[in-house]
């Protein structure tokens, strides 16, 4: 954690055009954590209380930094957040409770001793959204072991829902030392040239956020005999049908409870110290998803910077609802706009690709959804008033927004949240 004198200096450096990669690194951690915020506007960016020796930024307090010097620093925090070709972002500052899925995702990587040669050399990684699969992925990554087990590096790619698959490609070609693959005419020709690059390096290939599996299955064909291929999607029926066996197939679950509350506590400390059964309610009630943790975590430590009671603010975020129309965190911004897109705005990737008729499904299931929210077929059947819910149920568990648990089937708390929301559109 950084002071406030620090950081002002590494943000006056930044605004200056004078910040040093540490500078930038402080910032963009603080940034992540939660503790600096970027609003747009006049008053744009504002140093206000200091948290617990935390750094907090926003709102109407002590104005710092005009709008130009904060789009300076804004620049230069997405220059960090975009390194070169081909490689990975770097690992968000606050990562917690992953050292298992870590474990096994390497294991299933190759990296176990007593396994050696058993390597899966594709994995696919689903889970809700937002549970953290571009997270883990990124810390995959920078791992040390990752590195040396696959010594010449690692490429990354994220491809989203409608990706330039022969830019990326090609992007791939300028990380491994050509040009070449730019000029190729078409995606067959630059499969064949990147087939041939990677024929004999050993590398981790990551490929994250993936919506089509045509999208992925083309970086599954360059995949060179003594490369691994790490896909994430969060559909089921993406990941099922990329994966050569129904084990190769990794479900990142939610984080623990001990570990949901641990992450509340660093994000807003004062908070969970003195509310501490709230904030246990309030990580239940949120069903331990990182995503709304990180978004609770920081509106909490925001209004109590405030110096303002957040008893209220607290019952609110346990509805999910109030989350929905907050910004995602600041890892989340998208680099081409530089905008932060909000938690519904996240949510309805998933839900907008769906059949008009699905998705009337889907939020009905959110208006009689039980907490927590678990339904049997014949529930859903009454609430869809079909003869058979089965269709349904397959396409949204195919999606990602059902999941099926002990013969029921589980909607995350955060997708009700939304369910409920597009009830009333
Ligand atoms: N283990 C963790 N500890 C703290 N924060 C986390 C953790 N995992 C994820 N986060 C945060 O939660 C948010 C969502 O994570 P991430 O983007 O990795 O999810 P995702 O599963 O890739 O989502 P999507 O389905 O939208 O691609 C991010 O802001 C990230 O920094
Ligand atoms: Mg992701």
């Amino acid at each position: 954690m950084h002071n406030l004198d620090e950081m002002k200096a590494a943000l006056e450096r930044l605004a200056a055009g004078k910040g040093t990669e540490a500078d930038q690194q402080a910032v963009q951690e603080a940034l992540q954590i939660g503790h600096i915020t970027l609003a747009s506007g006049t008053r744009a960016v504002a140093v206000g209380g200091n948290v617990t020796d935390a750094v907090f930024i926003s709102g109407d307090n002590n104005i710092v930094f005009n709008d130009e010097q904060a789009e300076t620093i804004r620049r230069a925090l997405v220059a960090y957040v975009a390194p070169g070709p081909g490689s990975a972002p770097p690992v968000p500052g606050l990562v917690i409770g992953r050292d298992e899925a870590l474990g096994d995702l390497k294991e299933r990587l190759g990296l176990s001793k007593d396994r050696a040669g058993a390597m899966q050399v594709l994995t696919t990684v689903r889970g809700w959204p937002g549970v953290g699969k571009t997270t883990i992925a990124t810390a995959l990554a920078h791992d040390e072991e990752i590195i040396k087990a696959f010594p010449d590096g690692v490429l990354w790619v994220s491809l989203g829902q409608k990706p330039n698959v022969l830019s990326e490609m090609a992007t791939w070609g300028r990380a491994l030392g050509t040009d070449d693959l730019l000029r190729a005419p078409t995606l067959k020709e630059a499969t064949a040239q990147l087939t041939a690059l990677l024929r004999k390096k050993r590398m981790l290939l990551l490929v994250d956020d993936v919506w089509e599996t045509e999208h992925a299955a083309t970086f599954q064909q360059v995949r060179g005999s003594e490369c691994a291929l790490l896909i994430t999607t969060r559909e089921a029926g993406i990941a099922n049908a990329l994966a050569p066996t129904p084990d190769a197939v990794y479900n990142l679950p939610v984080l623990t409870e001990k570990n949901a509350l641990k992450l509340l506590a660093a994000l807003a400390p004062s908070v969970v110290n003195q509310h501490p059964n709230e904030c246990l309610e309030l990580v239940r009630s949120l069903e331990c998803l990182p995503l709304a943790l990180q978004v609770a975590g920081h509106t909490l430590s925001v209004e109590a910077a405030m110096g303002w009671g957040v008893t209220e603010l607290l019952k609110d975020l346990r509805e999910g609802s109030k989350l929905l129309t907050e910004k995602a965190p600041a890892d989340r911004i998208d680099l081409e706009t530089g905008t932060t897109p909000t938690v519904a705005a996240l949510l309805k990737k998933s839900t907008d690709r769906l059949e008009e008729q699905i998705r009337e499904c889907f939020a009905y299931l959110g208006a009689f959804a039980p907490k927590p929210a678990t339904f049997d077929l014949a529930a859903m059947k009454a609430v869809w008033q079909v003869e058979d819910a089965r269709p349904i149920v397959r396409e949204l568990t195919h999606r990602g927004l059902l999941e099926p648990v002990g013969g029921r089937f589980q909607m995350h708390a955060l997708l009700v949240a939304h369910a409920r929301a597009l009830c009333t559109e």
